[in-house]
C-alpha cells in the first residue's frame, strides 16, 4: 500500500538548542495524533543533525532525518561541503538535492544534481530531488518542458532500489511567497514528472509538491495527485507541521 511521504526543510533556521525544541515538539503531537500512513522526515541545518538525531532516537521516534544537501564527492579538498559518508554516519536516511535555492544562489548546474543523487543512491541513502519553473518560465509557457528536462537530468543514469528517488516538484514564484500553486497545476506537473519517470530506471519514485504548502491549504493540495510534501515555513513549527501530516494521514488511512 501507497503512504504519504511529509518533509519538513528547516533551511537556514533554528540552531541547535531551537531545532530540540521542535523535535521534541513535534514528538508529542505526533504521539497524540499518530500518523501510521505517513512517512515523516525532517531536514535540519548540518550542524542540528547530531542533536535532532539524539532526541529521535532516545524517543525511538518514527521520523526520520534528512540533510537539505550533499556534495557528491566522499572526501576531499572541498571547503565547507558535506559528503554522503558523514551524513550516513548520523543515521541520516535522506538527502534533498537541488532545492531551487541551492541551484539559483549556488550554482548547482543539472549535472551537479545528477551527481548527487547518483552519490546519495549508491551511499545507500534516498534522494528527493527538487525540479520546479521560476515564473519566468511558467509565464512564457514553458513549464512542462522545462521540469520535464530537470527530471531527466537529474535521473540521468541512476537506477535505484525502488522507493529510495523522490520528486518534489517546487515551483520557485510558490516558494515563501504565501502564493501556493492550484490544485489543478499541481496535478498537471505530477502528470508531467510521472511521465518522464517513466522514460527513466527509477522505479516507485512519490512526487511531492513543496511551495507555501500550510495547515489550511495541505488536504485540498492533496487531491492534485502528489504522494506528499516538502515544506518550508509551515515546517517550523510543530502545530502547522503536525496539521500537515494529519491531513497525510487522512487522505491515506482509507487506502489511497
Ligand atoms: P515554503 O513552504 O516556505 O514555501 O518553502 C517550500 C520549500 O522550498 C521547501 O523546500
Amino acid at each position: 500500500m501507497s503512504r504519504a511521504l511529509v518533509v519538513g526543510n528547516w533551511k537556514m533556521n533554528l540552531d541547535h538548542v531551537e531545532a530540540v525544541h521542535l523535535t521534541q515538539q513535534l514528538g508529542v503531537i505526533l504521539a497524540s495524533r499518530p500518523a501510521p500512513h505517513v512517512d515523516v522526515v525532517v531536514a535540519p541545518p548540518f550542524v542540528d543533525l547530531r542533536s535532532v538525531g539524539s532526541v529521535l532516537e532516545a524517543d525511538r521516534s518514527a521520523i526520520e532525518l534528512a540533510a537539505q544537501h550533499a556534495n557528491p564527492l566522499p572526501s576531499g579538498a572541498h571547503t565547507g561541503e558535506v559528503s554522503v559518508p558523514m551524513l550516513a554516519r548520523l543515521r541520516v536516511r535522506w538527502v534533498i538535492v537541488g532545492h531551487s535555492e541551492r541551484r539559483a544562489l549556488y550554482a548547482m548546474s543539472d549535472d551537479v544534481v545528477a551527481a548527487t543523487a547518483r552519490a546519495v543512491v549508491a551511499g545507500g541513502l534516498r534522494a528527493i530531488v527538487c525540479v520546479g519553473e521560476d515564473e519566468a518560465v511558467r509565464e512564457a509557457g514553458r513549464h512542462r518542458e522545462h521540469v520535464r528536462a530537470q527530471v531527466l537530468a537529474a535521473l540521468e543514469g541512476l537506477s535505484a532500489p525502488e522507493g529510495d528517488v523522490v520528486v518534489a516538484y517546487e515551483p520557485v514564484w510558490a516558494i515563501g511567497t504565501g502564493r501556493s500553486a492550484g490544485v489543478e497545476e499541481v496535478r498537471e506537473m505530477a502528470h508531467v514528472i510521472a511521465e518522464a519517470l517513466a522514460t527513466t530506471r527509477v522505479t516507485g519514485a512519490r512526487v511531492l509538491y513543496g511551495g507555501s504548502v500550510n495547515a489550511d491549504n495541505a488536504a485540498d493540495l492533496l487531491g492534485g495527485g502528489v504522494d506528499g510534501f516538502l515544506v518550508g515555513g509551515a515546517s517550523l513549527r510543530a502545530e502547522s507541521f503536525g496539521a500537515i501530516v494529519s491531513a497525510g494521514e487522512s487522505c491515506y488511512a482509507g487506502g489511497r
